[in-house]
């Protein structure tokens, strides 16, 4: 859900000094209530944040400070999307500089993107956000088509909706096919862990 043109014009985000400085779950939670009134957008949000904080602990091996940060950063990367459609990703970005958050929190969220904000996904935590935020989305809308919704749902489904352009044709596939190719990883593989680790997010 990156559909808005607005370059952020800048490469550093946060203070080094505030590495390590997060917030906990039930603040973002709050912020994300007062700034997302629209449920389906803030259930996005969560799934990200689900799909995220479960990479961390399962593929990286994060600690549960390290996961933590993962997961806040999906559950914030679209919180001004809502109410500030022109300066998506700013307004966020300042709110959370104000706050004193880990800059690579920051950066994360500033890197989902790199198309419309301008700011290249540099590490894995970048990265991974990039590769799920439209995938996440994608899953959602097909699962919502289906009558069992997750429940059965397959891989190869997936792949062949996305080779569908008409449908969730919001959902840029350049931006998908771009995200992968700065991992190792296969569509086949992220499609399957997002699946299984966003099925249940409510
Ligand atoms: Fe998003």
């Amino acid at each position: 859900m990156s559909e808005t043109i607005l370059q952020l014009g800048r490469s550093q985000f946060g203070k080094p000094e505030n590495a390590g400085n997060l917030m906990t779950l039930e603040d973002a939670h709050a912020l994300l209530n007062e700034w997302v009134p629209n449920e389906r957008l803030r259930l996005h949000m969560k799934q990200v944040a689900a799909v995220m904080k479960a990479w961390a602990i399962e593929k990286e091996n994060a600690d549960e400070h390290t996961a933590l940060k993962w997961e806040l950063a999906g559950l914030l990367h679209d919180a001004d999307w809502e109410k500030y459609p022109n300066d998506h990703c700013r307004v966020i970005i300042e709110k959370l500089e104000e706050m004193n958050i880990d800059p690579e929190v920051i950066h994360c969220i500033a890197s989902h993107g790199p198309k419309y904000f301008g700011v290249q996904p540099e590490t894995k935590m970048d990265k991974m956000i990039y590769v799920f935020d439209e995938l996440s989305g994608f899953i959602h809308a097909a699962a919502l088509i289906r009558p069992t919704r997750y429940e059965g749902m397959d891989v190869k489904s997936v792949l062949k909706k996305l080779k569908t352009l008409s449908f969730a044709a919001q959902v840029n596939r350049d931006d998908i096919t771009d995200a992968l190719s700065r991992t190792n990883y296969s569509l086949e593989e992220i499609v399957d862990f997002i699946i299984a680790h966003q099925k249940d997010v409510q």
